[in-house]
């Protein structure tokens, strides 16, 4: 192990393979933070040293403080794009958090879906997707009731800041074991199973219906018009409360009044100035 720290300087993980002090952690922990909005307290530190040594190892690198120079530097902007997607947790599944399906189904796609016919606009906005199963979930929600959703003025936008999770959205293509997840009334309609393979394809009908997009919550939102649904779950949890209610405030700017927001199961709206009242489990309304 390269001992270029100094005795003084305090290692956080002490028989890891690279010397990984405090000053290492704070660095990153504040880089993390900023461009993402991620809070990493030390307790994560352990963590944060598992998911970079690949990195280091995968671009060669022997020390955490030459890492840190990289991600720090100039010519870092690429690292740094990769040390976010090493940081991001992208846990997910079809139909997770159901109560919020049933909900879209019962409560929100009966109007929606007269809105459509009649020649309306109808947004979604799937932020923080992952690799896309979250929307893709609701695509064959909006599907089941409105089967001629792709030849209308239906869209769902789903954004991530993982392009690695973004590529995977796009084609569609999922492990045959997420089956187990979607309603099976689903399988045979919305989705292209392969023959003798282990995996299923989300069918055309649904991927027409989605469009896949970077997009930083911490940044601009460059959309026009306003969205009839929005779901932001399980991503809240790791920002600070300031940048949450920034970003509550902002999804009240852009939906529609009496639009919807669905949130993560342990994530709450609770500064009172905000134009939300709830109408379901974790799932608001905006009001107006
Ligand atoms: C745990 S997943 C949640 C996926 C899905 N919404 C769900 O509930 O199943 C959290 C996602 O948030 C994304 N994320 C983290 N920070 C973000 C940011 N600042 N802007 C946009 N997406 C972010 C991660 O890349 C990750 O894919």
């Amino acid at each position: 192990m390269a001992e270029y720290h100094s005795p003084r300087e305090r290692v956080l993980v002490p028989d890891g393979e690279f010397v990984f002090t405090e000053a290492d952690f704070k660095k990153i922990a504040s880089l993390v933070h900023g461009e993402a909005g991620i809070v990493l307290t030390e307790g994560k530190a352990n963590l944060v040293y598992s998911r970079l040594a690949k990195r280091l190892r995968a671009i060669g690198l022997r020390t955490f403080r030459e890492y840190c120079e990289l991600i720090e530097g100039e010519g870092g902007a690429d690292e740094r794009q990769a040390m976010i997607g090493a940081m991001t947790t992208n846990v997910t599944r079809f139909f997770r958090e159901p109560h919020h399906f049933e909900y879209l189904k019962a409560q929100v796609m009966p109007a929606l879906a007269a809105k459509a016919k009649s020649g309306g606009r109808v947004r979604i906005w799937s932020a923080a997707c992952s690799s896309g199963e979250e929307p893709y979930s609701i695509a064959l929600t909006v599907l089941d009731a409105l089967p001629e959703a792709p030849k209308l003025d239906v869209l769902i936008l789903a954004t991530d800041i993982d392009t690695n999770m973004l590529a995977r959205g796009r084609q569609g293509v999922y492990p045959a074991t997420a089956l187990g997840s979607i309603p099976a009334a689903y399988h045979g309609k919305w989705l292209e199973q392969e023959r003798h393979g282990d995996t299923v394809r989300v069918g055309q009908a649904a991927r027409d219906l989605v469009r896949f997009n970077e997009l930083n919550l911490l940044g601009s939102w460059p959309m026009r018009g306003k969205f009839d649904l929005i779901f932001c779950r399980n991503v809240m949890i790791y920002f600070d409360e300031a940048t949450q209610n920034r970003i509550w405030s902002g999804f009240a700017n852009v939906l529609q009044p009496q639009g919807t927001l669905c949130i993560g199961h342990s994530e709450r709206i609770t500064l009172e100035t905000l134009p939300f009242r709830l109408v379901a489990q974790t799932t608001y309304r905006l009001n107006g």
